[in-house]
């Protein structure tokens, strides 16, 4: 797939500009529809480096007098605090906003204008946000990079990179896989984003979801478009047995309008010792986590759990998607 045609250079650290070849260097992470295979290799890359340093040292000072503003209207435990630990890392300093609701935005603030706001103290601003394309819109307004950290149902990039990371990094390659997807694939913005980057390699899908959460036709158009196959089915027995990856989502309580439907298909599949005994020696489940009851702790300590590796390597590929918009990967 043919990379994108690089935007304008946002206003970072102008002394860094002959590292403009990275391809990242003050660019907005809104999709991935933005990376290719090139771009991904450089990113797990420097991810592996960023965690030899974190083993190694602990932290570092490339990042050194650089802010990043963390804006968050939505609930996050992991994205918003592994972007914070991946910055201090690096020696930035953090602006947590976490809480909007002590900020301006509940005076009825717009969007752009506290993304204005923080673009004058800050040198890349992360955002979650609610109303998908809410990213773009703040990008549109900033003059620093925008990372975006979910956009409603629609795209959570930088989880899909840390997720396709600690699947070569687990099953030692990407092509050729199987990929099962279950649970919320209408509303999980995690499996549309990581579907979106997966077709960049020969994998198969596997979509598994109750009928009323299938996957959206959007997503299903660029799996067919790019030459893919795949399943849909109720059932994740159906697949369970040759699956190298099972992706298990949690039932998106908040995107729902009628709480009667949820309490319908929230237990749907439960991912537990039985199931897992049907499943390869050496596959993963994976998560991103927060779960509910998708999966049964007696699965935690199982080799096949990928969940909390996931979670670790998130920090290492936001140290790594920072150092490289701002000029120092
Ligand atoms: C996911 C999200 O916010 O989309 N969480 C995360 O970032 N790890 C998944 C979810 O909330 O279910």
């Amino acid at each position: 797939m043919a990379s994108k045609p690089q935007t304008k250079v946002k206003d970072v650290d102008r002394m860094a500009a002959n590292r403009v070849d990275n391809g990242f260097y003050g660019q907005d992470i809104l999709s991935v529809s933005q990376f290719d295979r090139d771009k991904l290799d450089f990113i797990f890359s420097v991810g592996e480096e960023m965690r030899m340093l974190v083993e190694r040292f602990g932290s570092a000072d490339l990042l050194q007098g650089k802010i990043l503003a963390n804006l968050f209207y939505e609930p996050s435990t992991r994205t918003s605090s592994s972007f914070m630990a991946a910055m201090l890392r690096l020696g930035g300093q953090v602006i947590p906003i976490n809480n909007v609701q002590y900020s301006s935005v509940t005076k009825g603030e717009s969007l752009p204008d506290t993304v204005r706001t923080l673009e004058s103290y800050s040198d890349v601003i992360v955002i979650r946000h609610p109303d998908v394309g809410s990213a773009a819109i703040a990008a549109h307004y900033s003059s620093k990079p925008i990372i975006n950290a979910g956009d409603g149902v629609g795209e959570h990039p930088t989880q899909a990179l840390l997720d396709l990371f600690t699947i070569s990094e687990a099953l030692g390659t990407i092509g050729g896989l199987k990929i099962a997807m279950v649970g919320d694939l209408k509303f999980g913005r995690t499996v549309h984003s990581l579907t979106k980057l997966l077709v960049n390699y020969p994998v198969e899908f596997v979509f598994v979801s109750p009928e009323i959460l299938r996957m959206p036709k959007d997503v299903l158009d660029v799996v067919n478009s790019t030459g893919h196959t795949y399943q849909e089915t109720e059932d994740v027995h159906d697949s369970i047995s040759d699956v190298d990856v099972l992706y298990v989502t949690r039932v998106q309580k908040e995107r729902f309008t009628d709480l009667a439907v949820y309490e319908e298909v929230k237990d749907h599949y439960v991912v537990d010792p039985a199931l897992m005994s049907k499943a390869k020696e050496r596959m993963i489940v994976m998560h991103p986590l927060p779960r509910i009851n998708e999966i049964s702790y007696a699965i935690d300590n199982d080799p096949r759990a990928a969940y909390f590796d996931q979670m670790r390597n998130g920090m290492y590929i936001r140290m790594a998607l920072l150092a490289a918009v701002l000029g120092k990967a």
